[in-house]
């Protein structure tokens, strides 16, 4: 049982031994085998060789590397029952390195829209080791202890920030995509350059797929030499061979195609302007952000993309337009298509219409209009809802409060800790326990959940597909608990709460892990 996030450099080790198995030798790659095998293709090490480099690019195989220490919780006051839908509120890089493990190759299309990287858009900052520390001081939730955050980017590294910010991201969603999975990421000139080579490293030249013309505006800007009207947007495909394969079988006509061809002409698939008001008139007139994305548009990506019971995320979800979009695409050719969404806490302007509206942060703008359009459109389902915060386990706690120690002592206060007491956080909830543990060992943000009582045991018990987690809190756990555990099912208790010898009779019989 693993209370971590997935160790990412053994998962890419193992992708590596299933291609060139014969590479590696003692647990370490030949990297003159490799060369042979390869012939011209592994470039010798040189002064000049092609290849993107900026400063921070080595910091961000660290930042992908580092572990989260953080969790999931759950947010029962913000949800509606019912379905698979998945909201989270919170950082995207912590959001993703917890999702490694149960999300892997699950997603069949994401789509994101990150800032552009305007002078006033917010370029998150990773700084390197606390990170869930970083997270709440960025997003303003330690203003109480002293800390503040400020939204201008006075640095003059504005590229290079804006790349420490996106590589990570898209190297870490690039892992939960399924083989036939395809991304599509909006952007515009500033950055299209960058994102492409970006993405040509991260995803490979030859998985390039298209890039989109979005003409973002009808009407002209008079103030400009040349009125720029359009964004872009890139897609790569996991594969382009499988993405290929499955994008035949859909209602892709040659029609549609062309409109892609020479968007220009193409009012079909919406505006800002349209997408603005069509907001506004789901917050009863109130605007709430600024450049929402067109729900025609993001129905055209999805129904290039999915099929009928495909999981789309978007994690810079903004005011929720690709959750929007997939329940009318959902309702339009009944199909069962769900979303997860992950956006940051980003405090609103205190002198905007959303502010004042009630909406502190635009996590809540995202929320409250999923809630609406599932009011409006009657939708069949509803939503579970996360936040991101600290882990319910003392240790991760522990660990950040001392940054400096060495390895040893880490070690001893890692080993100390499994006797003490006291292995969760003071405010743990049982509830964010099962699904921390469930989420870290691969169960999704979906299994559903159920609590149990015999006459002497409580259970919660967290379950999907063939999967089954039995939790049981109890202080004094007796053999007899084997009669009420499920057949195939994992219990999971306090190791406190058992003696050795119940221990061991209980593993000959059932599966048993304990924290
Ligand atoms: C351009 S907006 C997306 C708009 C969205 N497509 C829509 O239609 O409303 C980008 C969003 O990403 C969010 N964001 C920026 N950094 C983030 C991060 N590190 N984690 C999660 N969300 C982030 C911002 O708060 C912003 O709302």
């Amino acid at each position: 049982m693993t209370l971590e996030s997935k160790n990412i450099k053994n998962q890419k080790l193992e992708e590596l031994k299933n291609i060139f198995p014969e590479i590696f030798e003692d647990k370490s790659i030949n990297y003159e085998k490799l060369k042979i095998i390869l012939e011209d293709e592994v470039e010798e090490s040189k002064s000049e060789h092609y290849s993107f480099e900026w400063s921070g690019k080595k910091e961000c195989y660290k930042t992908i590397k580092t572990k989260s220490n953080a969790t999931l919780k759950v947010d029962e006051d913000r949800a509606i029952e019912g379905g698979d839908n998945v909201f989270i509120e919170g950082d995207n890089l912590e959001v993703l390195k917890l999702l490694q493990n149960a999300y892997h190759k699950k997603i069949k299309m994401i789509y994101i829209d990150p800032p552009y990287n305007k002078d006033k858009d917010f370029v998150y900052s990773d700084t390197w080791g606390d990170t869930i520390t970083n997270y709440l001081i960025q997003t303003d939730q330690l203003r109480d202890e002293g800390y503040t955050t400020s939204k201008t980017n006075s640095t003059g590294r504005r590229h290079t920030n804006w790349l420490n910010m996106i590589y990570p991201r898209l190297w870490l969603s690039r892992n939960l995509l399924k083989d036939d999975g395809v991304i599509f990421v909006s952007i515009d000139d500033d950055e299209v350059a960058n994102l492409r080579k970006v993405m040509d490293e991260i995803y490979g030249e030859e998985n390039f797929v298209t890039t989109f013309i979005w003409e973002k505006r009808t009407t002209r800007e008079n103030r400009r030499v040349f009125s720029v009207n359009h964004d872009y947007v890139l897609c790569y495909a996991k594969y382009k061979d499988s993405f290929e394969n499955i994008r035949n079988l859909l209602p892709l006509t040659a029609k549609v195609k062309e409109r892609y061809k020479n968007p220009d002409d193409d009012r079909r698939v919406g505006t800002t302007d349209t997408a603005k008001k069509e907001l506004i008139k789901i917050f009863d007139g109130n605007e709430t952000l600024d450049t929402p994305k067109s729900i025609p548009l993001l129905k055209r990506l999805i129904q290039i993309a999915t099929k009928n019971d495909d999981t789309v995320l978007d994690f810079f979800a903004g005011s929720g337009t690709t959750a929007h979009a997939v329940m009318e695409q959902n309702q339009e050719d009944n199909g069962n298509r769900k979303y997860i969404l992950v956006q940051l806490p980003e405090a609103t302007e205190q002198n905007s219409e959303a502010y004042k509206a009630g909406y502190k942060k635009i996590s809540d703008i995202t929320k409250e209009r999923i809630k609406r359009v599932i009011t409006k459109l009657d939708y069949k389902d509803g939503f579970k809802s996360y936040k991101l915060d600290n882990s319910n386990f003392q240790v991760f706690k522990e660990l950040k409060k001392r940054p400096n120690d060495s390895f040893e002592d880490i070690m001893k206060m890692l080993k100390m800790s499994v006797f003490t007491e006291n292995i969760l956080t003071q405010d743990a909830k049982h509830i964010d326990i099962v699904y921390e543990v469930g989420l870290k060992n691969g169960l999704s943000l979906s299994a559903k959940s159920e609590e149990i009582r015999t006459e002497k045991y409580s259970f919660i018990k967290l379950y999907e597909e063939q999967r089954v987690f039995m939790f049981c809190f109890d202080k004094e756990i007796q053999i007899d608990i084997q009669e009420s555990v499920l057949e195939d099912a994992k219990l999971i208790c306090f190791d406190k709460a058992l003696t050795d010898s119940t221990k061991l009779n209980l593993r000959e019989n059932i599966d048993l892990e304990t924290l």
